[in-house]
This record gives structure tokens, C-alpha cells and sequence, in this order.
């Protein structure tokens, strides 16, 4: 990833200049022509080595979180959407701590292939009980969510997510929560 990442860098410096919504590029998309994720979706080694740079951080970062946070408060079951969750592997450890959770864990087709095959790595019982499923879909769009039983409410989980983004597409992705909510 790092080697690719040089060359746009470049162009930060012409960026820096435009204003910091959809209409213009990134350094990375002015020198690929296409955006950061569809660049990385056509990449399956980058891919790979991107999500497992993820996953590490996982590993380092979100311990505090596992340790510190009382997300009991949002109750015995719950399911989480994990918008954007690339492997899921936060919520794949909240599911092994809160047996009556379930999530959906929500990517683009690229990743979405691999994320299945890491839950089956890592905790395959959470496949076999039905306890995660996998959504193929755009944020960017309204999401095809099914109905929930009341008292297995959606709870929407956004973890590194819209720090990327300019803050019309961060509308863009929080609104169709709204919506889809509705
Ligand atoms: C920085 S990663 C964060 C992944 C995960 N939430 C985590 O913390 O490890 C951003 C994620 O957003 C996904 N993504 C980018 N554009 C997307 C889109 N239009 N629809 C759904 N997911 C998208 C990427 O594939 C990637 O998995």
C-alpha cells in the first residue's frame, strides 16, 4: 500500500488548494483516476494487506475499548450493522461477549468475499447459529435492510469509517441510516 500511496502524494500540495467536498479529488483519486476504495476493491493483494493492517489495529487499539466500554446499556439483543466493517472483527469480539447479539456486517462485494471467510476462521459458530450475516452494498445508497424484531432492535456501528470521507458523502452515508431507519 505504501508504495502506491507515493506517487499522489505528490499532488497534496494542488489539492490542498480545492475545496474539500465530492466535486473535487483527493491526491489519491487525481492520480488514479478512481477513488481510494474502488482502487484497493481492483487490488486483491493490497486489499489483503490493507484489512490485515486493520486488523492489527484491531488488536492493538480496540482492547480498551473490550475493556472499558459498558455496552450492556444497549441491551441483551441487539442487532449491530457494522456500515463500511471491512473483516468486523470488533464486533465479531462483542458477539463472543454478548451471547444475544447479532450483526450485519455490511462492505463492498470485494471485501465482504474475504470478511466471510475470516468469520469462518475465527468464529465460525457465529455463522452456523446465524448470529452474522454479510451485506454487499454501498453506503453511499439506501441499504436493504430486513425488518428486526422489536426487541432485537438495529444499532448502527461506524468504526473508521467517515474520517475519509468530505462532509457531504459523511451526510450522504449518515442520512441513509436515517432513512432506511424510518
Ligand atoms: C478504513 S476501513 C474501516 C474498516 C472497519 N470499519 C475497521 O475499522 O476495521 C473503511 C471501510 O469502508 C469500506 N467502504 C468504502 N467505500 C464503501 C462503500 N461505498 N460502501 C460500503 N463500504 C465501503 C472499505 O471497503 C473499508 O472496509
Amino acid at each position: 500500500m505504501s508504495k502506491a500511496f507515493a506517487p499522489p502524494a505528490t499532488l497534496m500540495a494542488q489539492v490542498a488548494q480545492l475545496p474539500s467536498d465530492s466535486a473535487h479529488p483527493t491526491a489519491f483519486e487525481m492520480y488514479f483516476k478512481m477513488p481510494v476504495y474502488s482502487w484497493i476493491d481492483k487490488h486483491p493483494v493490497e486489499r489483503k494487506r490493507f484489512h490485515r493492517g486493520l486488523t492489527e489495529m484491531e488488536n492493538c487499539l480496540d482492547r480498551g475499548l473490550l475493556a472499558d466500554a459498558v455496552l450492556s446499556d444497549l441491551g441483551p439483543t441487539i442487532t449491530l450493522v457494522d456500515v463500511g466493517g471491512g473483516r468486523g472483527g470488533l464486533v465479531m469480539q462483542l458477539l463472543k461477549r454478548y451471547p444475544g447479539w447479532k450483526a450485519v456486517i455490511q462492505d463492498t462485494a470485494e471485501v465482504i468475499a474475504e470478511t466471510r471467510q475470516f468469520w469462518q476462521d475465527n468464529m465460525p459458530e457465529g455463522l452456523n447459529e446465524g448470529r452474522v450475516t454479510f451485506l454487499a452494498h454501498s453506503f453511499l445508497e439506501p441499504t436493504p435492510l430486513p425488518p428486526v424484531p422489536d426487541d432485537c432492535p438495529y444499532v448502527f456501528f461506524l468504526k473508521n469509517v467517515l474520517h475519509n470521507w468530505p462532509d457531504d458523502a459523511v451526510k450522504m452515508i449518515l442520512n441513509v441510516r436515517a432513512i432506511t431507519i424510518a
